[in-house]
């Protein structure tokens, strides 16, 4: 990087005490390590549009009242090309039902809904991202015995995994990296 390029402005919401060094961070929360004290339930967040490189909503989009609503303002902060990482709990995982602050309880297909062709659903949402990646994690066992490869190398089998397996292979975590389409 030139000396002149300028840092990327990344948008980490739901920071909590763990904000992404060198972002701005969002939260509701005064005792969190956030720039701005603001609720994702409130629409439109304090920022202008395309103003963000990137987004990061790590163990956030479970807590939010409105999926959809949430997921518009992250395209709407964040500029075309720009990277929006969410992380999530699967909802076979303990935490997922454990936490009784979690309102939504997502598997690694829940996002397609912003995906190319809005999963055949494309008036839930105008807002459009690109799937650059999707990533789950299982529990300690079942990654030992390959299973976490398997899932996240074919495609398919994911999704036989979700329709079939994952009450007895359990996930853990779900990762997605998205690109914003505008
Ligand atoms: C499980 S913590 C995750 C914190 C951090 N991202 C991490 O990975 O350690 C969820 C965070 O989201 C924040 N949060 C939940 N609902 C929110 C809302 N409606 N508006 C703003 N922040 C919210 C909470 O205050 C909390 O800091």
């Amino acid at each position: 990087m030139s000396a002149t390029a300028q840092k990327p402005r990344v948008l980490d919401v739901g920071c909590g005490i763990n904000k992404t060094p060198g972002a701005v961070g969002l939260d509701r929360n005064p005792a969190s390590r956030a720039d701005v004290i603001a609720d994702l339930d409130r629409f439109p967040y304090p920022f202008r549009d395309s103003c963000f490189d990137a987004l990061r909503a790590i163990h956030v989009i479970e807590h939010v009242s409105d999926v959809i609503r949430a997921m518009e303002e992250f395209h709407r902060v964040v500029r075309a090309g720009g990277e929006v990482l969410i992380v999530t709990p699967h909802y076979t995982d303990f935490s997922s039902f454990c936490d009784p602050t979690h309102r939504w309880h997502l598997n690694s297909f829940s996002l397609r809904y912003f995906g190319e062709d809005h999963g055949g659903y494309s008036y839930y949402s105008r807002a459009r991202f690109a799937e650059n990646s999707v990533h789950v994690k299982l529990l300690s066992l079942w990654r030992l015995l390959g299973f976490e490869w398997l899932i996240n190398t074919f495609p398919r089998l994911r999704r036989w995994w979700e329709y079939y397996l994952c009450y007895i292979v359990r996930g853990k975590v779900i990762e997605w990296r998205l690109t914003v389409v505008k």
